[in-house]
């Protein structure tokens, strides 16, 4: 930025006036009023006490005093960009979506990035998820990927998910440790719960140490439902993959940059795109149907498991561009409401319990950070599509339905109305059964993709699985959360357990975790493999 020279005054006490000259631009109060002291409240006296009528100074402190919103209650700590995704070629086969009609069209997206347990202040290079959140503002509503750069998450159930961020986040009697997975509440929690062990390889894998937001993968999770024009259905994943590559750091240097420069990866995102490097992903997206879902080894709806790329393989379908950094970090990237529930006519949900429970919470979640049921009227969060509605009022309307009628139907002949051709339909799911508060059987086996995982690492990323392993667990107090932990990896894998006990001083292995096997697990994973195949 070029330094101003700006015409200075020197006031009654010595202190410094800037005054608007040329075409500076007048400071106004909000309410517009021109201000002529900015650097001196009034005053009954050259020494006091201040007066209460001087409103320039009680709107500027009042609002001042409101700059804060509640953080996110996860992901807390994020950064944006804006750009662009292109779409390849039409997928009108599969989804009526508008934005996969046609070859070539361009959609306005943004992006926030962000860690999970850490608050808004915390360092970038925590061993933690990746926050890749994806809003696309398509020409039939938004659609927003809400993803990690993990493919799999800690619970199966949406109702586990302030257990699990409870004991990642500070402990409540002592208000530490801030943002690391390394305590014991943490590690007390995922002993219990075994169904987390698939994510914990990843987040114990260099993967939850990423060099730079620019070389991670995103996914979507849970399997989502394309719907064609005739409301056929085809299941289907996302992933984003990173044209830059895929890069970590390791543990050693994580510790160093968090101290040296804690904003890393704000500042690495920031100076690529400033220097017009601009990071590039493709969606790609894994489409099966319900024969291969029936007879997959686990179940489809289940967000602990991945569907293998080797199995279904990712189709690239379009790229996403981001190139253009906000004008302004709080008007976007903190004002930025992603919801899992943003999905434009052709895109559907599956019955994933983690995905059903996000679609309530996040519209939830925006009332209590942004404070007004309008967010959406912020331009971050509006459509840029046409839209009309007869919602009204509340805290900060910008707008409201025009003329009469705000209501329908209505004899006025005004406003809009619905339309069975292009509004939203859902998939006509075949739904039955008795109303049970049960985990599927078919949910049960949660060790073998996550020994799939720790062997497909090479032998270094095995190690630092080990070293991840024993530094965290080496900070864990209480000798049976380390105990349990361990009985767990041998499920896992009996090397990856011995080394880790052997790390820790453990002197005897304990018995393994009692294994549950899912039904599906009879099911040969080559047999699968011939289903896809045929
Ligand atoms: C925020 C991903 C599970 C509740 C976020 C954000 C991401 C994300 C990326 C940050 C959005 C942003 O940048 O503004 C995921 C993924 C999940 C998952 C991939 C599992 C596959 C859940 C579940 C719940 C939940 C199960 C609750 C039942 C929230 C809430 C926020 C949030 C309340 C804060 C939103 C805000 O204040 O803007 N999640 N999440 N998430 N998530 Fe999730």
């Amino acid at each position: 930025a070029t330094i101003h020279d700006q015409s200075l005054m020197r006031g009654h006490g010595g202190e410094l006036h800037q005054t608007a000259e040329g075409d500076t631009p007048v400071l106004t109060t909000a309410q517009g009023a021109p201000v002529a002291d900015d650097q001196n409240t009034l005053k009954y006296g050259e020494r006091g006490p201040s007066l209460i009528e001087d409103f320039h100074f009680r709107e500027k402190i009042f609002h001042f005093d409101h700059e804060r919103i509640p953080e996110r209650v996860v992901h807390a700590r994020g950064y944006g960009a804006h750009g662009y995704f292109e779409t390849y070629e039409s997928l009108k086969k599969y989804t009526r979506a508008d934005i996969f009609q046609r070859a070539g069209e361009k959609t306005p997206a943004f992006v926030r990035f962000s860690t999970v347990a850490g608050s808004k202040g915390s360092f970038d290079l925590a061993r933690d998820v990746r926050g890749f959140a994806v809003k696309l503002y398509t020409q039939e509503g938004n659609w927003d990927i809400v993803g990690n750069n993990i493919p799999v998450f800690f619970i199966q159930d949406a109702i586990k998910f302030p257990d699990v961020i409870h004991s990642v986040k500070p402990e409540p009697d002592r208000a530490f440790p801030q943002a690391q997975s390394a305590h014991d509440n943490f590690w007390d929690f995922i002993s219990l719960t075994p169904e987390s062990m698939h994510m914990i390889m990843w987040v114990m894998s260099d993967r939850a140490i990423p060099r730079s937001f620019r070389f991670m993968e995103g996914f979507g999770v849970h399997t989502f439902r394309f719907l064609n024009d005739k409301d056929e259905s085809t299941f289907v994943k996302f992933l984003w993959k990173p044209k830059q590559g895929l890069q970590s750091v390791v543990w050693n240097e994580a510790v160093k940059i968090n101290g040296a420069d804690p904003d890393f990866h704000r500042r690495d995102l920031w100076d690529a795109i400033q220097a017009g490097d601009f990071p590039e992903w493709e969606l790609c997206v894994q489409l099966f149907d319900q024969d291969f879902a029936d007879s997959f080894e686990f179940d489809v709806l289940d967000p602990t498991k991945l569907i293998p790329e080797e199995l279904v393989e990712p189709v690239p379908v379009g790229r996403l561009v981001l190139d253009r950094m906000p004008d302004n970090f709080f008007a976007d990237t903190e004002q930025v409401a992603f919801m899992t529930q943003n999905v434009p006519p052709g895109i559907d949900f599956s019955d994933d319990p983690l995905l059903q429970g996000r679609n309530f919470s996040y519209l939830d979640t925006q009332l209590k950070r942004l404070g007004s049921t309008n967010f959406t009227h912020l331009p971050i969060n509006a459509p840029k599509c046409p839209f009309h509605h007869f919602q009204q009022d509340g805290h900060m309307a910008m707008r409201n339905p025009s003329g009469r009628a705000n209501y329908q139907p209505n004899s006025w002949g005004e406003g809009p109305r619905e339309s069975p051709q292009r509004g939203f339909r859902s998939f006509v799911d075949d739904v039955n059964g008795p109303k049970v508060r049960l985990r599927a059987e078919s949910f049960a086996d949660h060790y073998s993709q996550a020994r799939q995982f720790f062997i497909s690492q090479t032998v270094h990323e095995q190690k630092h699985i080990v070293m991840a392993l024993t530094f965290e667990l080496s900070k864990v107090e209480t000798p049976v959360i380390r105990e349990r932990m361990v009985s767990h990896l041998l499920n896992i894998d009996e090397g990856l357990a011995e080394s880790v006990a052997e790390k820790l001083g453990m002197r005897k292995l304990p018995e393994p975790a009692e294994a549950a096997v899912s039904p599906r697990n009879d099911l040969p994973a080559s047999d699968a493999l011939s289903i896809i195949k045929n």
